[in-house]
């Protein structure tokens, strides 16, 4: 069996090389990421392992089936985008890994959430040009705040528990709540209206695209600090930006941008970014963008490897795989 890595950085080779060196499984890692030119890499591969800014549409998926292609493994656990219908009416079949460490992304929301309202990120640079001034670094305290939580599946719990920890109070819009658990349901529209802080945790649908847009500004209290650790188009980001101009969103903490893929994952600081919006909202001194790190722990890039062969093995070999994207 051949599987070619697509979008493979150091970090993903430095967890998967030695899981399958000493065994059957050909591969090549390649740093490009995939879409309709580098789709030929494939050639000869009968799994492909894909991240999350890799183009899996219906033209890429038709160079795969073309080259023989038969698996699509994400090592990631959303999967829009992949057109995994179209795969599979192609006799492509697709896996993800559903969780791997949803405590590494919950944590990377409160480190972004923290750091934002602690200014931390201000401090850090002052303190290093020996600058000692608190002047502007008043920050407020979580305790007693309202964090509204959008998505409660497995990141949005244990983000509730670290929020419960602090002693926040807890509300939370789930399209399928959980039954049974500790949570307050209350509709977007309360969350968005009654919420300081919103944090977004839900997966990309056609359902969730920029579900906090223009619209919602009208809703949410004014100073309110928006996270989003999610998917970047769950977000209008022209719609965060206004909010931020408009001083309606008191900060943003972003560690997905809806136009990322050209972008993260990339050293850019010698280019010139083309994108106006994210330029903009970077400049702004209460916006914090990391560039779709929040998985990235020891723990998680291991438990993603162990998973992804797993899951690429046991579809080769025709067996049941939990992790199929159907
Ligand atoms: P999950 O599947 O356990 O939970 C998702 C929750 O969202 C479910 O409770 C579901 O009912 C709810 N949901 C679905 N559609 C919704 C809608 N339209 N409105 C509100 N809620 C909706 O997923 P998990 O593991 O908690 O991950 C959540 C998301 O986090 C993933 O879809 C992925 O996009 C993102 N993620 C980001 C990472 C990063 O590095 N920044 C890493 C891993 C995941």
């Amino acid at each position: 069996m051949k599987i070619v890595f697509f979008e493979s950085k150091s970090y993903d080779i430095d967890v998967f090389e030695p899981k399958l060196k000493d065994t059957d499984i050909c591969y090549k890692f390649y740093d490009t990421r995939l879409d309709e030119d580098s789709a030929v890499l494939a050639k000869g591969a009968d799994a492909v392992c894909v991240f999350v800014n890799d183009v899996v549409n219906r033209k890429v998926i038709d160079i795969l089936s073309q080259l023989g292609v038969k698996i699509i493994a994400l090592r990631c656990a959303g999967f829009n985008n992949v057109d995994y219908k179209y795969a599979s009416s192609k006799g492509i079949m697709v896996a993800r890994v559903p969780a791997y460490s949803p405590y590494a992304v919950a944590e990377h929301a409160m480190a972004l959430l923290m750091t934002s309202t602690r200014k931390i990120h201000k401090a850090y640079i002052r303190t290093r040009d020996f600058n000692f001034s608190l002047q502007g670094l008043t920050g407020f305290d979580l305790y007693g705040k309202t964090v509204g939580v959008i998505g409660t599946g497995k990141i949005g719990k244990i983000f509730i528990n670290i929020c419960k920890g602090f002693g926040m109070n807890v509300i939370a819009y789930d399209k399928f709540p959980s039954e049974g658990l500790d949570i307050t349901y209350k509709t977007l529209d309360e969350v968005y209206r009654e919420s300081d802080i919103i944090s977004f945790h839900c997966p990309l649908t056609e359902d969730s695209l920029h579900m906090f847009n223009f619209g919602t500004l009208g809703k949410i209290k004014p100073g309110a600090v928006i996270i989003n650790t999610s998917r970047g188009a769950l977000i209008d980001a022209d719609a965060l930006l206004e909010g931020i101009k408009t001083k309606k969103i008191g900060a943003a903490c972003l560690d997905v941008y809806e136009e990322e893929a050209s972008y993260f994952y990339e050293d850019m600081s010698q280019s010139i970014i083309d994108d106006d919006t994210l330029s903009r909202l970077i400049s702004m001194p209460n916006v914090i963008v990391t560039s779709h790190q929040a998985f990235l722990t020891k723990e998680a890039l291991e438990n993603i490897a162990t998973t992804t062969i797993d899951n690429i093995n046991k579809l080769y070999a025709g067996e049941e795989c939990a992790n199929i994207v159907t």
